[in-house]
């Protein structure tokens, strides 16, 4: 009830703003947004175990040296303080061998806060049942952009400046167009996303100069660019693999509203979503804006982090995004569930992920070990959703999947739980929706991350260390002899 009004309201906001339009790249002056992130940046709240600070001693029993290495407030130690343990003139120094960064913190962040433990996510210090139960998408992604979140009339500024932003440059569309109709949807977006940083040519670093993310507006621009046009590509990706024609977005329509119309009305203006469905997208969004230094989000700091702009930047998380160890998960689990097609085949699959044959999509997490919470919530929205539309067969198998590996001492031991993939593509398949959808909603935590690496005083190009294995030396020979 709160929300509806609250959506009302913001609906209204945005009816009574139609008149004002934004040709794409008009560069007109858009309304006040408070200044990025500086009040979430610089407020330091207590850690709840309080502070970890210390000197840490480390006794090198290969020299018999002892080193002192600084502890942080937040219990890290800098890497780089490890080089001075050494054997001599030769050795370069202790290196951390961490592949796939399972225990390294690239950076220091104040958007989100995982205790995988525990099961805990919040945003900017939001819960995110909180937030799932009680906000809207656009207003989270303003709250993970910006560290707060807005009040009436910076919604209001906010929801128009994305929406005004919604129309895609007809190129971009006419290369959508001429991809081949198998191509798979989330390649079609990652190419999309790529290709906006030729047509945003004004906010490319590398033509613009190195300065030009400096400047708020030229940033926020590209955040409502960026926002206000991933939902016209990735339907417009979806509609040219299934042979329908492109749909103009609606400015008149809030943002969920405006996505399930260009996907769903065929260009009928007086198409309404059904709001019950409408809400449960949004909520999915809520769940998916945000994770922290999950794959794509690092490879979008990683990329931000050579000074790119951010369309190549955004477009290369969408890349990682779509693997099928991360977001990719979401298509894969109705697959396996088809695959697995009865209830009464689950023991002999379950059998095969013990004998490492396969793995169960949708299970497992590096960060938590523990029920991820957003699964939780995704759990009851897959009930709501299915009390609305026809329920789907695989249902049924992914429940007993779900009982099945809880209740088996392979996966207690390891602490495997499902993980918010889990029902989340169950979902969009009921609801007809293709699971690409979710890069959508991580632009949100994209772009966080985006602004923040550009005001972090700590901010270096990444440039990991390896250690070499290879030959240590040996001379060329021509192939002659
Ligand atoms: C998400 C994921 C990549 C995390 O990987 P990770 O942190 O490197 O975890 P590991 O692969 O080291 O897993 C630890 C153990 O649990 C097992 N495991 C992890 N996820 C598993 C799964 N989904 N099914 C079966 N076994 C799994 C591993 O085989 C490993 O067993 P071992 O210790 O006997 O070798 C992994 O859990 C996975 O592949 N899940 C399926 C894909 C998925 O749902 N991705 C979306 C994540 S939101």
């Amino acid at each position: 009830m709160e929300i509806s009004e609250k959506v009302n309201g913001q609906l209204a906001v945005l009816s009574a703003n139609l008149a004002v339009s934004d040709p794409i790249g008009s560069g007109q002056v858009l309304p006040a947004i408070e200044s990025w992130c500086t009040s979430a940046y610089t407020t330091s709240a207590p850690h709840p175990h309080g502070s970890l600070k210390g000197i840490l001693s480390i006794l090198d029993e290969r020299t018999g040296e002892n080193y002192q290495v600084q502890v942080s407030e937040e219990g890290t130690v800098k890497s780089v303080d490890l080089k001075k343990i050494t054997m001599g003139k030769d050795d370069k120094g202790i290196k951390l061998y961490d592949p796939g960064y399972i225990n390294t913190a690239p950076v220091r962040s104040s958007i989100s806060y995982i205790d995988g433990d525990e099961g805990i996510l919040r945003y900017r210090g939001y819960p995110i049942e909180e937030l799932a139960e009680r906000s809207t998408f656009i207003e989270v992604a303003y709250l993970l952009i910006y560290g707060n979140l807005p009040s009436q009339s910076q919604l209001a500024d906010w929801e128009i400046s994305v929406s005004q932003h919604s129309k895609v440059p007809q190129g971009v569309l006419d290369i959508i167009q001429s991809m081949p109709h198998d191509a798979h949807p989330a390649s079609i977006i990652v190419s999309a996303m790529s290709t906006l940083s030729i047509f945003h040519y004004d906010a490319n670093p590398s033509l613009k100069g190195h300065n030009i993310y400096k400047s708020k507006q030229v940033c926020d621009k590209q955040i409502f660019r960026i926002l206000g046009q991933a939902p016209t590509i990735v339907v417009a990706a979806y509609l040219k693999t299934v042979g329908k024609p492109h749909v103009l977005p609606l400015s008149n329509l809030s943002y969920i509203e405006n996505f399930l119309y260009m996907l769903d009305s065929m260009g009928n203006r007086s198409y309404k979503p059904n709001p019950r469905l409408a809400r449960v997208l949004d909520i999915i969004f809520i769940l998916h804006a945000e994770h922290e230094m999950n794959c794509s989000t690092a490879a979008a700091r990683h990329l931000a982090s050579s000074g790119a702009d951010v369309y190549t930047v955004v477009a290369g998380a969408l890349g990682a995004l779509y693997g099928p160890l991360h977001g990719g998960a979401i298509e894969a689990v109705p697959k396996m569930l088809s695959e697995i097609g009865t209830v009464e085949n689950i023991p002999e699959f379950i059998e095969s992920v013990k004998n490492r044959k396969r793995k169960i999509s949708g299970f497992g997490h590096r960060v938590y070990r523990n029920y991820d919470p957003r699964a939780k919530l995704i759990t009851k929205l897959a009930e709501e959703v299915f009390s609305i539309v026809e329920k789907d067969p695989l249902i049924e198998v992914a429940i007993a999947l779900e009982k099945a590996a809880l209740s088996d001492e392979y996966f207690v031991k390891r602490k495997i739980y499902p993980n918010v993939d889990f029902y989340t593509g169950l979902i969009y398949r009921a609801m007809k929706i293709p699971r690409e959808f979710v890069a959508v909603a991580r632009m949100a935590g994209y772009l966080s991350h985006w602004c923040e690496s550009l005001i972090d005083p700590d901010t270096k190009i990444v440039r990991p260390q390896q250690a070499y294995t290879g030959v240590w030396l040996r001379h060329y020979e021509p192939v002659i002899e």
